[in-house]
Order: structure tokens, then C-alpha cells, then sequence
């Protein structure tokens, strides 16, 4: 089979999709699958690159041959040289994307391909968008009667008063991006002072932000697998330990400091909360309109009540992530995760 990975791409997870998308390459079994590598520069074109030994460049190239995916052309790839005409591409069977964030884990590259009429690995378009945008996917985990953190989203202009926001929420806060992945433009709010900064930083990425309540608990994580015929798997559950210089798991904790967090697998919680929290993952889920694949984070207190977090429809795949390494835990290996998410994506 004839398997795009698609990586790199226009969000600020660009460096994390290549870590992610390295190891998805590597763990791919060759004697089933030729890889098409397609890299996505930071301004969104497709450029159909080579293997380097069989594995993924450590960085987008600047030039290759750029392509594109033809709608309605039952999933018919072209090469566009810089002069003369498109030229079609042996087909491919498969789309991976291994792409965070905007413009790759939102349903928009779901949308392109179920419109090019070609198969793709994971999460479709509905369950894509409502993950992604951490205000509606809250609206919808709420409504399936799941617990959240409570929060107040501000939309680009308004402009809060951190009296109000300190009496309903309390302090300090977090202020988070609407779509975004890492930990990107998060940041930690005690002041009105930081929160303005805050709300600047947030806008920055997006035109919406949420402000969340601080939630005093473990994150713990679970990840979700459905099978061709719609069964979920739900892992044992895995618990990130950010070390404490790091005040919370932020992006520099999650891939610069080496010694950032810690992953604990199987988390220590007795077999009553796993159990709930698993039966949670798999509703929040569905709830989202979630199919293939997911992580759903949670955060849980001492006295073992949990909120979701979020959920994350490529979660990460790098050397840290928990994504892969729960479902190791709980007796499927990458290459088979892969197997599966491919047999999904094509049923
Ligand atoms: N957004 C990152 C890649 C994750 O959730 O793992
Ligand atoms: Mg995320």
C-alpha cells in the first residue's frame, strides 16, 4: 500500500508534527507499506520529498516538487512544475496525516481529502473540528454531562475585567488559545496585569481564547483507538509529571527540556477511577463526533474527581508522547497501532 505522510505544515506545531511524523515513518512496517513522504511548508505548499535511509529529513526542505491533491479526482495526486503542466502521480491509497494544530488536525485536510475522494488514517472532519476548538468541544463534553474546567471565552476586542473574572473563577488562571496544540500562546494569570499580557499572548494564535479556572490536580492521559468495525479501545491510563521548574506542562517542558515531565504508565489510580475514567474517554469521544483516534486528557484531584482536559485527534506521536506509549502499555505496539489506524481509514 501506497501510504502520504503528511508533515510539517502552516501551524505552530510545524517542529512537532516532523518529530511525530519521524517516528510514524520509522515504525510503518516496510514490507506492507511504501511511504510517500509529502511535507507541508510553514506556508502551505506540498512538496513530495525523498526518504534519507528510509527515514524522515529533521526539517522541511526549503524546495521539492510541489503537489497538490485534485478534488473529485478520486484521490489522484499531481506534480506541478514550475513551468510546463501538472503532471499525475502513481496513486496513493492512503492519507496519514501526522499534522497539529490548524490547517492539519482541525478537519480541514479531512475535508480536502474526503472531497479528493481518498482515504485518509484517524479522526474525520466533524470530530476534528469540534476537538480542536477547545470552546465548543467544553460546550459539547458539558452537554454529554461530562465535567470541565469552568471558563469564560473572550472573543478579540473585548476586554475583561480581571475583578470579574477573579470572583467567578478565582486566580490564578489560565489563558488558553481556542485552537491550539502544546501549549502554544498558554500562559498562567494571577494579575490583571498578567492577565492583559495573557490575552495579548492568546490572541496572538487565535481570535478566540478561553479563560480557565486553575484546577489543582494530575494530568492524566488515555488514549482512544477504534477499530474498523466502530469497537473503541481505551488504554490504561498515563500520567505526565511536569517536573516543578517548569510551573506547568509547557511547550519548552514538553520537547526542549529533556528533563521537562516525566510519564508514568500505568498511572497509579485505583481500578474504580480507571475504570470511570475510561468509560469518560470513550464518551467525551463520541460526544466530540470523534472516529479513528484520540487522547483525551483529564485532570484529577486528590479526591479522584476528574474533569476533561481536552482532546487531542493527532495527538502527538514523538519520543515523549503519551499517545503510543499507553497503548504499548496496554498490548498493542506502534507498527500495530499504525496497522490498525490504515485498516480504519480504508473500511
Ligand atoms: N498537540 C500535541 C502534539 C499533543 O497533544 O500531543
Ligand atoms: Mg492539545
Amino acid at each position: 500500500l501506497r501510504v502520504a505522510v503528511l508533515f510539517g505544515g502552516q501551524s505552530a506545531e510545524h517542529d512537532v508534527s516532523i518529530l511525530s511524523a519521524s517516528n510514524v515513518v520509522k515504525a510503518l512496517d516496510a514490507t506492507r507499506y511504501e511511504v510517500v513522504p509529502v511535507a507541508i511548508t510553514r506556508s502551505g505548499h506540498w512538496l513530495l520529498i525523498d526518504l534519507n535511509g528510509g527515514a524522515l529529513p529533521d526539517r522541511v526542505p526549503d524546495d521539492g516538487t510541489q503537489i497538490c491533491l485534485l478534488p473529485g479526482g478520486k484521490g489522484r495526486l499531481f506534480a506541478i512544475p514550475k513551468t510546463g503542466h501538472p503532471h499525475e502521480l502513481p496513486a496513493i491509497d492512503i492519507l496519514f496525516p501526522v499534522l497539529h494544530g490548524l490547517h492539519g488536525e482541525d478537519g480541514s485536510i479531512q475535508g480536502l481529502a474526503e472531497a479528493a475522494g481518498v482515504p485518509f488514517a484517524g479522526c474525520g472532519i466533524l470530530g476534528s473540528a469540534t476537538a480542536i476548538d477547545k470552546d465548543v468541544a467544553k460546550r459539547l463534553l458539558r452537554e454529554a454531562g461530562l465535567p470541565v474546567a469552568r471558563s469564560v471565552t473572550i472573543r478579540r476586542g473585548e476586554t475583561p475585567s480581571f475583578d470579574e473574572i477573579a470572583g467567578q473563577l478565582g486566580t490564578p488562571v489560565f489563558v488558553k488559545p481556542a485552537r491550539q496544540g502544546s501549549s502554544v500562546g498558554v500562559s498562567k494569570a494571577r494579575t490583571a496585569e498578567e492577565l492583559s499580557s495573557a490575552l495579548t499572548e492568546g490572541f496572538r494564535h487565535d481570535h478566540k481564547v478561553l479563560i480557565e479556572e486553575f484546577i489543582q490536580g494530575r494530568e492524566i492521559e488515555f488514549s482512544v483507538l477504534e477499530q474498523p468495525d466502530g469497537e473503541l479501545i481505551v488504554s490504561l491510563p498515563g500520567e505526565i509529571v511536569p517536573a516543578e521548574a517548569h510551573g506547568f506542562y509547557t511547550y519548552e517542558a514538553k520537547y526542549l527540556d529533556a528533563d521537562g515531565a516525566a510519564l508514568s504508565i500505568p498511572a497509579d489510580l485505583p481500578d474504580e477511577a480507571t475504570q470511570r475514567l475510561r468509560d469518560m474517554s470513550a464518551k467525551a469521544f463520541r460526544a466530540l463526533g470523534c472516529d479513528g483516534m484520540a487522547r483525551v486528557d483529564f485532570f484529577v484531584r486528590a479526591d479522584l474527581s476528574a474533569l476533561v482536559n481536552e482532546i487531542n485527534t493527532i495527538p502527538g506521536f514523538t519520543d515523549i508522547s503519551m499517545y503510543a506509549k499507553a497503548l504499548a502499555a496496554s498490548g498493542i505496539a506502534y507498527p500495530e497501532i499504525l496497522d490498525r489506524l490504515i485498516a480504519h481509514g480504508l473500511a
